[in-house]
């Protein structure tokens, strides 16, 4: 059995959990930063960093202790993210593995949430598709065999997460948005407000979501629906166009397996749909999975370590990191 201690710091949520042969969480801890940038309506990067330095010597001992025995390797999230948060991760990460004489494993954020799904009861098999949809990032990616990826298609301009975030402000809905939008949606029409669809007709796989957050600020200005009613149909919008982007992509590779993981992957909504409607073995990890947490960088990194891929402790973070060479 190997055990390996993965640490997420990217964005808000300081996620430390120790996993072993990369599908069994042993013990996990994860800090939200959520109420003190909620004020701000927003993560401010500062604080952020500031917030990870506190908690992760305390969350780590805690993780540590909890799960008994040996650590093997230590994976860190070096970038995507916010650099601040992310030097916090990576040189904590480097210094255990240092002081430990073990590997450390270097693990690319949107890795960590394909491999959240290993963590479940039902784990898919490779090749399969992936719709990866959070506050950063909207993207399918083709995913062969572990660590090879292409990128099919991604958002032009906004994040879907980041449109939730915006128009819930847009509303006056407390940050993060995509759960208030949930919960205002709950009561709302979600034909109310005909909102567009995004690139509908094309053959492209790229996502936009600018346009849509555009029509709900006209739409708050001028009509006066319901927030509830706009919460709904923006709601709808937002997961219809990944819903065809990800119909047209599993008709364009011939997928039979498909993921969804990231924060928006807690969407009830999406998750609803897309395993009701999409025409492929559908993995969607639950709900604490799906926000960041330590655990699935973890389950990216034993993987990462398993194919040869530890990185050596002179690699740093690097807030635009790609995913592919
Ligand atoms: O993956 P994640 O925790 O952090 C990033 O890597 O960005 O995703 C956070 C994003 C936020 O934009 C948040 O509003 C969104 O996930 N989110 C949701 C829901 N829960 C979180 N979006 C829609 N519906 C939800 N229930
Ligand atoms: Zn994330």
């Amino acid at each position: 059995m190997s055990q390996i201690l993965g640490i997420e710091t990217s964005c808000d949520e300081t996620g430390i959990a120790v996993v072993s042969d990369g599908v069994r969480v042993v013990a996990q801890q994860v800090a939200s930063q959520v109420e003190t940038h909620a004020v701000f309506g927003g993560v401010v990067p500062e604080i952020a960093s500031r917030r990870h330095t506190e908690c992760i010597h305390q969350l780590t001992a805690k993780t540590l202790a909890d799960a008994g025995g040996h650590i093997d390797a230590v994976a860190a999230t070096c970038g995507p993210g916010l650099m601040g948060s992310l030097l916090v991760g990576v040189n904590f990460a480097k210094a255990l593995a240092y002081s430990w004489g073990v590997p450390y494993v270097p693990v690319h954020h949107l890795e960590g949430h394909i491999f959240s799904v290993f963590l479940t009861d039902n784990p898919p098999e490779f090749p399969f598709l992936a719709l990866i949809v959070s506050g950063g990032h909207t993207c399918l990616i083709d995913c062969p065999r572990p660590h090879h990826y292409t990128i099919l298609g991604s958002t032009r301009d906004d994040a879907v997460g980041e449109s939730f975030d915006k128009v819930a402000r847009l509303l006056g809905l407390p940050y993060p948005g995509g759960p208030s939008i949930q919960k205002a949606a709950e009561e709302g029409d979600p034909k109310a407000v005909a909102f567009p669809r995004a690139m509908n007709q094309s053959d492209s796989l790229e996502f936009s979501y600018s346009g849509l957050k555009t029509a709900v600020l006209y739409d708050v200005r001028g009509n006066g629906h319901a927030t509830a009613d706009v919460a709904a149909s923006f709601q709808r919008a937002a997961v219809e166009q990944l819903l065809t982007k990800t119909k047209a992509a599993l008709a364009q590779t011939g997928a039979r397996t498909l993921i969804v993981a990231g924060g928006v992957a807690a969407n009830a909504l999406l998750r609803e749909r897309a395993t009701r409607e999409l025409d492929a073995a559908v993995h969607i990890p639950p709900l604490s999975l799906c926000l960041d947490n330590g655990a699935m960088i973890a389950a990216a990194g034993y993987s990462r370590w398993l194919h040869g891929h530890a990185g050596g402790l002179d690699g740093s973070a690097n807030p635009g990191l790609a995913l592919t060479d």
